[in-house]
């Protein structure tokens, strides 16, 4: 059997398709809903820069080493490393992926419905001449409730599971194509009227202005997770994809473009969002709920805030949607390549089963506040141990494992296709994996956790 054909899998079918789909991924509501509330409750400017630092040294090395693992391995997350280090325990960073993947899709899935609910807001006017204390009483009352929350976050899991039953070109490719140069645009128009908003000035200091009085190891941790988030990496979604490249395909050029799209985006998303926090009064620090409570004030001081609006909360939507697939498509790739299951009855059990955990996140923040473990309840324990853990310490053993393992042979052919392109930074990415990746990585993690 041929480690590098892509002769019967299915597969991605165009350049512009991966990158598409692998951005679409990426960009979702890490970018939008969860970057802007962890820059809120870390201070600003300084934890930027750490972030920044963290995507370029270690994001754009982790999610190569992704692709590297997955095209090489032609198979799921786990199978991959299963294939290409038989009789070793490297399979188990794929369990712990499929883990990591169960609790990042329960409460993603939660902010998900969030969202729906804002459409169905937005379609019926809600906002319209409300103050920013009613606006934020709006969102209370809504996300403490039980019926609504527990009904969107139903509804998005089915939307999640039904793209994924058509499979990989004609479902996630398809969607992921066409709606997310429109959610640019429309990010731009919100980021100007927030920038012209009288007050605004403070709210970009804020961002960009750094201040490094306000960092500490929780920081540091955080930016490492929310990087980690941004990207989709450390789980295995983008082994996941990766086996779904064509040796034709530049590795290194997608992973650099995909970085930077991501990026882009969350400052776009945080541009939009503090000048407007701090023009209406609000508070940075506010968690989970700041896009909710911030963004319906723009809508309101904009001409055509009504249209805007919804087309916004539609657009989020759909960016949610083709991250939630990247996350579930890891645990069917999974069920149906190891386990053997039938895509549709992988597809049913995976969802069912996260949504099931997802109730949980979302009673979280009503029936349910008062039950916490060390602090945080379910969403937060959730989120912190899936993004601020799990995805550093499998980004750890993904780059230990390109880096160390696979023979540097084996690493070239695929960062150059089989030598069709340069690997013109090959010493410099072979140090970087080898090195300095793991050694900056478990410094965040174990100096966090308190073990260094
Ligand atoms: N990156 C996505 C976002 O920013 C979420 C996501 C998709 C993800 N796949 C992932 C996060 C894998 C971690 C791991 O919204």
């Amino acid at each position: 059997m041929s480690l590098s054909g892509n002769e019967s899998r299915d597969g991605f079918s165009s350049r512009f398709g991966i990158i598409c789909a692998t951005a679409g991924s990426a960009i979702g509501l890490g970018n939008i809903w969860r970057f802007p509330y962890i820059v809120g409750e870390s201070g600003g400017g300084a934890f930027l820069l750490i972030y920044l630092a963290f995507i370029l040294l270690l994001g754009i090395p982790v999610m190569l080493s992704e692709f590297t693992i997955g095209r090489r391995g032609q198979r799921n997350a786990l199978g991959s490393f299963k294939r290409l280090a038989p009789r070793k325990p490297w399979y188990l960073v794929g369990v712990m992926g499929i883990v990591a993947a169960f609790m990042i899709l329960a409460f993603y899935s939660t902010i998900a419905g969030w969202t729906l609910e804002y459409v169905s807001k937005a379609l019926t006017n809600a906002f319209a001449g409300k103050s920013p204390e009613e606006i934020n009483l709006m969102f209370v009352n809504f996300h403490t409730g039980t019926f609504w929350p527990l009904l969107w976050q139903f509804a998005f899991m089915a939307m999640t599971a039904w793209i994924i039953l058509s499979g990989v070109q004609k479902g996630i490719e398809k969607y992921a194509k066409v709606l997310m140069p429109f959610l640019v645009v429309l990010l731009v128009i919100m980021a100007l009227r927030a920038i012209t908003l009288p007050g605004s000035g403070e709210g970009l200091s804020f961002l960009f202005r750094p201040n490094f009085a306000a960092i500490d190891s929780g920081v540091v941790l955080a930016a490492l997770g929310q990087a980690f988030f941004s990207l989709s990496i450390g789980m295995g979604t983008l082994i996941t994809y990766g086996s779904y490249i064509r040796k034709e395909n530049n590795l290194g050029n997608i992973s650099v473009e995909v970085s930077l799209a991501d990026t882009l985006i969350a400052i776009l998303a945080g541009v939009a969002i503090f000048p407007a926090v701090f023009a209406f009064g609000l508070d940075p620090a506010d968690g989970p709920g700041l896009i909710f409570t911030v963004l319906p004030n723009i809508f309101q001081q904009m001409p055509g805030g009504y249209f805007f609006a919804i087309v916004f909360f539609v657009l989020l939507t759909i960016a949610a949607l083709t991250s939630s697939i990247s996350i579930l498509e890891v645990v069917v790739a999974y069920m149906t390549e190891e386990l053997k299951l039938s895509r549709r009855k992988a597809t049913i059990m995976a969802a069912m089963a996260a949504a099931f955990v997802g109730v949980f996140c979302t009673l979280s923040f009503g029936l349910l506040q008062d039950v916490t473990i060390s602090g945080l309840h379910v969403f937060g324990l959730l989120d912190f141990t899936a993004s601020n853990l799990l995805l550093p310490l499998g980004g750890l053993l993904i780059v230990l494992f390109v880096g160390w393992y696979l023979s540097s042979s084996v690493v070239r052919d695929e960062i150059s296709s089989g030598g069709m392109f340069k690997a013109r930074f090959f010493a410099v990415l072979m140090f970087v994996l080898k090195f300095i990746a793991p050694v900056a990585i478990a410094i965040v993690l174990f100096d966090s956790l308190g073990i260094i």
